[in-house]
């Protein structure tokens, strides 16, 4: 289940404005991923890269075996019915209320009647948390209840591929702690291929299995968690512990007066890594590692204090009893 994406060789301007190029990588089937970067460096442009709203200048988009930017319109048009895509801007019809707007998919690509559409996106909104919020304009709910109702949408079709542009941003703590399970769990249950745009570190450090970053107009790295945590890599470490010290800039990139200014300091010890997030009902996930294992077999040291949960569990030395009768994760 879940199907991988290869890029290769990907560029894309717009103009004399060249946003990313030589962009290659695979996005493993039925794994959790997630795409970071400062702001305007090309990530919502890149998702769109994907199912083929925009096109590149150049390179493969391989889904399934067959690349994007060179499909017709209809065979595009099947293509995205395995894309359950969530738009940073939630993407809904203004005109057409909550229910009506997650019901389009179906009402779109099914001949499913409408008793049975109606189980699904009552269970889809109930999911999400918007049980009640049927009969709204999408102009009537909150940013953060606008996300909820695209991330519904985005599930109807039980889609291969979830692709999710900052699903969190606007959410509160509590909501975006709930969101990270969710996806955790949806994972579980569907085992499709997920690909989360997120600004929220705290995120990103405990729910994908690979992470990567896009700056500089080009994607610096992407691969495992363990790998992109314990990196030093100067912009790696410096934006995935959230440091001043680097260089990433106000202005994305800084001049090199700033740099002098800081120095040679060698880049700081990574933070901690967390446990990663478990399946509710301590259930197992394909993509799931034990931790420390990408460490170990590349001879990193963790840095100190990982694996430890909030609970002063240790994950790396006790993860057979953790995982193990009666285990329930939180
Ligand atoms: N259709 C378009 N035509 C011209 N330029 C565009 C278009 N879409 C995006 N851009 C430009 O491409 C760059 C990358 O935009 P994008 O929205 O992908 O950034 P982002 O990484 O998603 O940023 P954020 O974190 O703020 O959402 C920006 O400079 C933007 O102005
Ligand atoms: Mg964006």
């Amino acid at each position: 289940m879940g199907i991988e994406i290869r890029v290769d060789g990907l560029k894309k301007a717009f103009g004399r404005q060249t946003i990313w190029e030589d962009v290659s990588f695979t996005i493993p089937a039925g794994e959790i991923s997630a795409l970071l970067g400062p702001s305007g460096t090309g990530k919502s442009v890149f998702l769109k890269n994907l199912v083929g709203l925009l096109r590149p200048d150049r390179g493969h988009v391989y889904v399934g075996g067959r690349d994007v930017p060179r499909l017709r319109e209809n065979e595009l048009y099947d293509l995205r019915r395995q894309f359950g895509v969530l738009f940073q801007d939630g993407a809904l019809f203004g005109s057409m209320n909550i229910y009506d707007n997650i019901a389009f998919p179906l009402r779109e690509h099914t001949r499913k009647g409408e008793a049975e559409i109606k189980r699904i996106v009552l269970e889809k909104m109930e999911m999400v948390g918007l049980t009640g919020a049927e009969d709204k304009l999408p102009g009537e709910i909150s940013g953060g209840m606008k996300k909820r109702a695209g991330l519904a949408r985005a599930l109807v079709l039980d889609p291969e591929i979830i692709l999710a542009d900052e699903p969190d941003s606007g959410l509160d703590p509590v909501r975006t702690a709930y969101l990270n399970q969710l996806f955790v769990d949806l994972n579980t249950d569907l085992g499709a291929t997920f690909l989360i745009v997120t600004h929220d570190i705290g995120t990103a450090r405990v729910l994908p299995d690979n992470l990567g970053l896009l700056f500089r107009r080009g994607l610096v790295m992407f691969g495992p968690r363990e790998m992109v945590l314990s990196s030093t890599h100067p912009a790696v470490n410096q934006f995935f512990n959230a440091r001043r010290q680097g260089p990433i800039g106000m202005a994305e990139e800084k001049d090199q007066a700033q740099l002098d200014d800081e120095g040679d300091a060698p880049p700081a010890m990574p933070a901690p890594i967390q446990p990663q997030l478990m399946p509710s009902d301590g259930r197992t996930r394909p993509g799931m590692r034990r931790p420390g294992q990408w460490l170990h077999e590349h001879g990193v040291t963790a840095p100190p204090g990982s694996f430890i949960d909030d609970e002063g569990r240790n994950w790396l030395t006790d993860w057979d009893r953790l995982t193990t009768g009666g285990h329930r994760p939180r």
